[in-house]
């Protein structure tokens, strides 16, 4: 069984998180893609919703498939938030970033009265950098010297992110740095010294943010839900 088939078996569950009426944050990444017509169906069965989403990506597909995007600044609240990760852990924290929207998902994802991860079963790890290197937007003046100093003080390698040869920019119009973290680093501590370097936007860290992670197994679909 391929990961898109492990992906797509969590877009029923997720899309039972949506009621009419509501404020809905959508995610950014492959299996959001997958969702959004699930909750493009939605609106055939009369199910009125708002979306906010949390790339221009997202919003594009989003109103191509004719539901109704306001901006983050026109609502008040979300009720839920629906988003993908790259790395979820036992206590549901999580790493997110991969596709660069980490500062948009924060805002979104952080805002939603529930928030809601759908993921396939191969981004469960052990501890968070497992697999997966944490992303970390930066401002474009001073991205060299933000990377040194994480080197420096933490000893991560750390590379700006590239798509063919060519920097990745952000929606925000920022360098994403890919931290490669040490085994066991203390995701709070880490957040927290990343968090106040001049020229750091936002981390990919999402700490004791999730309340239910829907997770695409082999054997079928695993609800992990918070204590
Ligand atoms: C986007 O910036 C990310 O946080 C995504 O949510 C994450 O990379 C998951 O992406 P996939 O659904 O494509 O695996």
């Amino acid at each position: 069984m391929d990961i898109k088939e492990l992906k797509l078996k969590t877009v029923d569950d997720a899309v039972t998180e949506i009621k009419d009426g509501m404020i809905v944050g959508i995610g950014t990444g492959s299996t959001i893609e997958l969702l959004l017509p699930k909750i493009a169906a939605l609106l055939n069965d009369g199910t009125q919703i708002t979306g906010v989403c949390t790339s221009n990506k997202t919003a594009l597909i989003a109103k191509e498939l004719g539901i109704k995007i306001v901006d983050v600044n026109d609502v008040d609240y979300i009720d839920v938030a629906i988003d993908g990760a790259d790395e979820f852990d036992s206590d549901l924290n999580l790493i997110k970033g991969g596709g660069g929207a980490l500062f948009r998902e924060k805002v979104i994802d952080d805002m939603a009265e529930r928030f809601v991860v759908i993921a396939d079963e191969t981004k469960f790890v052990d501890y968070l950098g497992q697999t997966f290197k944490l992303p970390v937007e930066v401002d474009k003046f001073n991205w060299l010297l933000v990377s040194k100093k994480i080197t420096k003080d933490t000893q991560a390698v750390v590379s700006r992110r590239n798509v063919e040869d060519i920097p990745f920019v952000t929606d925000n119009g920022n360098y994403i740095l890919d931290v490669e973290l040490l085994p066991h680093t203390n995701p709070y501590e880490m957040h927290e010294y990343l968090i106040h370097l001049t020229g750091v936007l936002e981390t990919g860290y999402f700490l004791d943010v999730t309340d239910r992670v829907i997770v695409g197994t082999k054997e079928g679909v695993k609800i992990l839900d918070k204590e």
